[in-house]
């Protein structure tokens, strides 16, 4: 097991099965569902951080369906062949692609367990993906602006659609660490965005490439397309989960949701970087 590190005096934590507790004593109960809210009040920022219970139950639906399941496998292939033992999900949402990573992780030399943490600042989040995959994965209410881990202590860090905390990646990847960004390709989308938006913007995955530039070497380059066939209750769910819907003119949502079948690419993107040492 790795070091989990107390929010409020980044000691280590003890792991112990209803509470984690430093040597000062600062101290955070396992909720009965499985996980641990470090999540200190003075980082919260608002009261309900992080992605809302509708949408979040909306991609968990869409997700069900297995719609994105091809790039769920393409992520754990990638990662798999890294073996790393150490891995943290940053923005895991309702753990869907996290609880797949367990199966790409490597064994350690002295024979401890490999990790996969599970993080985000969305307690609903947490508490849906603790609640079906308690065992597969350790899960954490904690900001990706401050991660709760030692500096140089993780193997691989996944980020799929979620904001880039770059110092914090920086800080807690081992030198030669793994980061794996996934984020939607040019015309990921775009059916559906057109019948939204009169102008339909290509995504720019190149901005997070740039971004990454100085502390972070791109490795790998890969793309992934393919056709999504959608129903009724899909296109709902996809105009929940997806933050930029709610930006298109009323009747033309209206109009998207109430389809009862659409025809869209699906396009992603996952970037490949070494943390430079
Ligand atoms: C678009 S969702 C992606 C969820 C998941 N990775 C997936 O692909 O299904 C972005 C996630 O990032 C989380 N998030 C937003 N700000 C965060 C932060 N500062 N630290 C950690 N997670 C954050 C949200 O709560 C949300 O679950
Ligand atoms: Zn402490």
């Amino acid at each position: 097991m790795i070091d989990i590190l107390c929010p409020a005096c980044t000691q280590p934590l003890q792991r112990a099965p209803r509470t984690w507790q430093c040597a000062q004593r600062h101290s955070f109960d396992v909720a009965r569902a499985g996980y641990v809210n470090l999540l200190l009040v003075q980082y919260k920022h608002s009261l309900d951080p992080g992605d809302r219970s509708d949408s979040l139950q909306a991609r968990r639906a869409f997700l069900d369906a297995g719609h994105y399941a091809p790039l769920r496998r393409a992520v754990v292939e990638q990662l798999r062949a890294h073996a790393p033992q150490s891995v943290l999900d940053i923005g895991c949402g309702e753990g869907y692609y996290t609880a797949a990573m367990g199966a790409a992780t490597g064994a350690t030399a002295t024979g401890a367990a490999p990790e996969v943490i599970g993080l985000d600042i969305a307690k609903p989040a947490i508490q849906l993906a603790a609640k079906r995959h308690r065992e597969v994965a350790t899960w954490l209410i904690a900001s990706g602006a401050q991660l709760p881990f030692a500096d140089a202590s993780l193997d691989a860090i996944t980020c799929l659609f979620t904001q880039l905390h770059l110092r914090e990646m920086q800080r807690v990847l081992k030198p030669g660490g793994l980061l794996l960004v996934v984020t939607p390709a040019a015309d990921h989308l775009q059916q559906l965005r057109e019948g939204l938006f009169e102008t339909v913007q290509p995504h720019e995955p190149d901005k997070f490439v740039e971004t990454l530039g100085t502390g972070f070497a791109l490795q790998s380059t890969q793309t992934l397309n393919f056709d999504l066939l959608l129903n009724h209750a899909d296109v709902s769910n996809l105009l929940c989960m997806t933050p930029y819907a709610w930006k298109a003119r009323p009747e033309r949502r209206e109009a998207m949701a109430g389809r009862t079948a659409l025809q869209t690419a699906a396009a992603f993107v996952i970037l490949e970087f070494e943390r430079k040492a």
